[in-house]
């Protein structure tokens, strides 16, 4: 069964608590929270003290995905709030060790490409990886069109953990909605982010089930 990380980006956070009730009756696996710097991306959003509220109030894992400047600098911080901890190849950090260092910390590591890197570039990444999570937009804002060509990249990273051997979550984030979830899984993504599409469903929970039953 597909995995589902709904990313709050979208919401109104003052409703946050309702919508976390439902995702967990709703067995959502994982909640992804985007931080963005206004660098990296053109766009700001939250940092640390909202991740430790939203820990405070829920069981769900929590998959925070970092588009900030480099994010050497903050790993500490975050890995403390995350079971996941994700962020961009393209940020200017030294990758190898910017993933070891969250390993070190006891948190899942996750390496983010944008749509213009190539799957190979990470291959040699591969090992020190828990996930890799392929943006299907650019970074920085919900509600935009999915990429179908990240897709290929999918297929090429899963052959290549596969060949490797590795054990290793995919997940791909930006415009995930009924048509492009089963794109996705068929091409071998384990766990999907959506965002404007579960929060404008008009049934929360009957929407994450249909998503997790693909
Ligand atoms: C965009 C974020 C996404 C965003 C997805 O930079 O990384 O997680 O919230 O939103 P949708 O699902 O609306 O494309
Ligand atoms: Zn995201």
């Amino acid at each position: 069964m597909v995995k589902l990380s709904p990313s709050v980006l979208t919401a109104d956070f003052l409703t946050l608590c309702d919508f976390i009730e439902k995702f967990e009756k709703s067995g959502v696996d994982m909640l992804h929270l985007d931080v963005m710097d206004g660098v990296f991306v053109p766009n700001i959003s939250f940092g640390v003290p909202v991740i430790k509220s939203i820990k405070a109030h829920t069981s769900i894992p929590l998959d925070v995905h970092l588009m900030i400047d480099k994010p050497h600098r903050y790993i500490k911080e975050f890995a403390e709030v995350a079971d996941w901890l994700g962020f961009h190849y393209e940020a200017g950090s030294d990758v190898a060790e910017t993933l070891k260092e969250i390993r070190a910390l006891g948190t899942k590591a996750c390496l983010t490409i944008k749509p213009n890197t190539s799957a190979e570039e990470i291959f040699e990444f591969l090992p020190l990886c828990d996930m890799v999570l392929v943006m299907s937009v650019e970074p920085g804002f919900g509600g935009q069109k999915f990429m179908p060509e990240s897709l290929d990249k999918v297929r090429k990273i899963k052959a290549e953990a596969m060949r490797q051997g590795i054990d290793l979550e995919i997940q791909i984030d930006g415009g995930i909605n009924a048509e492009t979830a089963p794109l996705a899984v068929e091409a071998g993504v384990s766990v999907l982010v959506a965002g404007s599409y579960i929060f404008s469903a008009e049934n929360v929970e009957e929407t994450v089930k249909e998503i997790k039953a693909l």
